[in-house]
């Protein structure tokens, strides 16, 4: 019989810095763009979000974040035997994120390969591990959100750089005999390549194109929500169960207007929803990993309990799963 896949222990971590809205709101007023706590408050929900050092990358995030997965399921960094990261912060163009926090964490031989979808990026990685764990490939799986989006924000367009933050979180997903992830549901759609992007790329040295996060934000809200919905009701369906089986909506943190949304679709009232963008600001592959981390630490999310995670980002990317914990 294929095992299932199970999530035996979930991390997370911010970088110190933590910026208000009023303290970001002071250093872009230095450079003549004005924005307020207010603005920012009353459409996203953001209060704060985080900003790692300058020196610091995407796989430090990951290896902080990982330590704590890994620690919470009591698996020692040799007992991985696959590594995957989302994220479209990477250390570096090649090798993958996922080679360094190999590293990092001391082991070697296992594979190990990044990512790339945007905020949708986690639920994906979960899947494909989800799938090599079913398939016998992995029977100890990490699976890291991580990113560094302050070093692709455009400090001069308030209509984004307000929105992000960085962090990075785990989870150890592990073969078990009973079920964890029930079902899950992915999507992309290629044409709105132009909606969410940061369109530059290495050329000869240099870089070709503007290197910083540019984004049509009542476009990508309006197909957020819609397409959500879609999968969030796709993958209770495979599930076999309705709406009434979600404990807790772990949804991807860009916007508590969206999450709101959705919610309300899903005929989910918002005590049932982890909300961590108010001090998290949206941390793109890092958010549901966060979230659920949160969730799970402050005892809010508790073994048996059936989570619908879900995330949407560039690309278009979008999708779902429902996980027992
Ligand atoms: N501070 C003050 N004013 C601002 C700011 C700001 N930071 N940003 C925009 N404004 C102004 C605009 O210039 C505009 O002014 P005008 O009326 O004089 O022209 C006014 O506020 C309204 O702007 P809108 O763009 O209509 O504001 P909206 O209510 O749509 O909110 C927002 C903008 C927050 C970006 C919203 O569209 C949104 O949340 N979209 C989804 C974005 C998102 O979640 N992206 C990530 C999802 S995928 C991923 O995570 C990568």
């Amino acid at each position: 019989m294929r095992p299932y896949s199970r999530i035996v222990g979930t991390g997370g971590y911010l970088p110190p810095r933590r910026v208000t809205n009023d303290e970001l709101a002071a250093d872009l007023a230095k450079r003549g763009v004005e924005t307020s706590d207010e603005w920012i408050v009353e459409r996203t929900g953001i209060h704060a979000r985080h900003f790692a050092a300058p020196d610091v990358t995407s796989s430090d995030l990951a290896e902080q974040a990982s330590r704590r997965a890994l620690e919470a399921a009591d698996v020692a960094p040799g007992e991985i035997d696959l590594i995957i990261v989302a994220t479209s912060t990477p250390d570096m163009v090649f090798p993958s994120t996922a080679c360094i926090l190999q590293h990092k964490l001391g082991i070697a031989g296992c594979p190990a390969f990044d990512v790339q979808a945007v905020c949708s990026g986690f639920v994906y990685a979960l899947a494909v591990a989800d799938a090599m764990v079913q398939a016998g490939t992995a029977r100890c799986a990490l699976v890291v959100g991580a990113e560094v989006f302050s070093r692709i924000l455009d400090f001069s367009d308030r209509t984004t750089c307000v929105l992000f933050g960085d962090g990075a979180g785990a989870v150890v997903l592990k073969a078990s005999d009973t079920p964890g992830i029930l079902a899950s549901d992915l999507h992309a759609d290629g044409q709105h390549v132009g909606l969410l992007c940061v369109p530059g790329h290495v050329s000869g040295g240099a870089v070709l194109g503007s290197p910083l996060l540019t984004m049509d934000g009542q476009a990508v809200f309006k197909l957020a929500v819609s397409v959500l919905e879609k999968t969030a009701h796709a993958t209770l369906q495979k599930a076999g169960v309705t709406e009434s089986a979600v404990d807790w909506l772990v949804p991807h943190q860009a916007n508590i207007r969206i999450m709101q949304s959705t919610a309300r679709r899903l005929h989910l009232p918002m005590d049932k929803v982890v909300v961590t963008v108010g001090e998290h600001g949206n941390t793109s592959a890092a958010s549901i990993p966060l979230a659920l981390d949160h969730a799970v630490r402050d005892g809010s999310i508790r073994p048996g309990q059936n989570v619908l995670i879900e995330g949407v980002g560039g690309g278009f990317t979008w999708g779902s799963m429902l996980v027992k914990m």
